[in-house]
């Protein structure tokens, strides 16, 4: 979980999150070169009293600068795309949750194990524990077995939430009279703490998701 003056991005609890933050640190890099390469340009030309006073046009440079960003480009393109079909694939899920949006609560259920179904709502500031998290906690959390494949089908009720947990990589929009569909894969035991972050209405910042990874002898 992120605390005060985490500004990167958390440790990845999950393969795929651990390729997300491969490709923003790319992506990164790229974007840093260019920038100091152009900052670089428009400082020294700040200072440049040359002029070619015969340069009328100039085929090679024009077809340099043209082509060479184009290329650039490709290699942010192709990585994001592989990413983005790696996110879509469904692995043969071993269980399955369904987290359903209300205003402003999660309610949750196991359709294939056990028919299980709970709400989950956020611990108000005055009932919180000593170890508790402020607008972070729940009262009753989502027990997941790690290192196995999980699905979750994501809807609302209401309004549209969104299942976001930054450690899992995992981010779905829950739309009333929609299922949508994603899969992870938890790597280690732990509480993983997400947020919704659809703007869903007075208390959107009141609908906190944890996620408690048990390995699977104890699920
Ligand atoms: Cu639910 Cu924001």
């Amino acid at each position: 979980m992120s605390t005060w003056a985490n500004l990167g991005l958390q440790d990845s609890a999950s393969p795929l999150m651990e390729q997300l933050i491969f490709f923003h640190d790319h992506a990164l890099l790229i974007l840093v070169m260019i920038t100091v390469l152009v900052g670089y340009l428009m400082f020294m030309l700040f200072f440049n009293n040359y002029i070619n006073r015969f340069l009328l046009h100039g085929q090679l440079i024009e077809m340099i600068w043209t082509i060479l960003p184009a290329i650039i480009l490709l290699f942010i393109a192709l990585p994001s795309l592989r990413l983005l079909y790696l996110l879509d694939e469904i692995n043969e899920p071993s269980v399955t949750l369904k987290s359903i949006g209300h205003q402003w609560y999660w309610s949750y259920e196991y359709s294939d194990f056990n028919n299980i179904e709970f709400d989950s709502y956020m611990i108000p500031t005055n009932e919180l524990s000593m170890d508790g998290f402020r607008l972070l906690d729940v009262d009753n959390r989502v027990i997941l077995p790690m290192n196995s494949q999980i699905r979750i089908l994501v809807t609302a009720a209401d309004v549209i939430h969104s299942w976001t947990i930054p450690a899992l990589g995992v981010k779905v929009d829950g739309t009333p009279g929609r299922l949508n569909q994603t899969n992870f894969f938890i790597t280690r035991p732990g509480l993983f703490y997400g947020q919704c972050s659809e703007i869903c209405g007075a208390n959107h910042s009141f609908m906190p998701i944890v996620i408690e990874s048990v390995p699977v002898n104890y699920f």
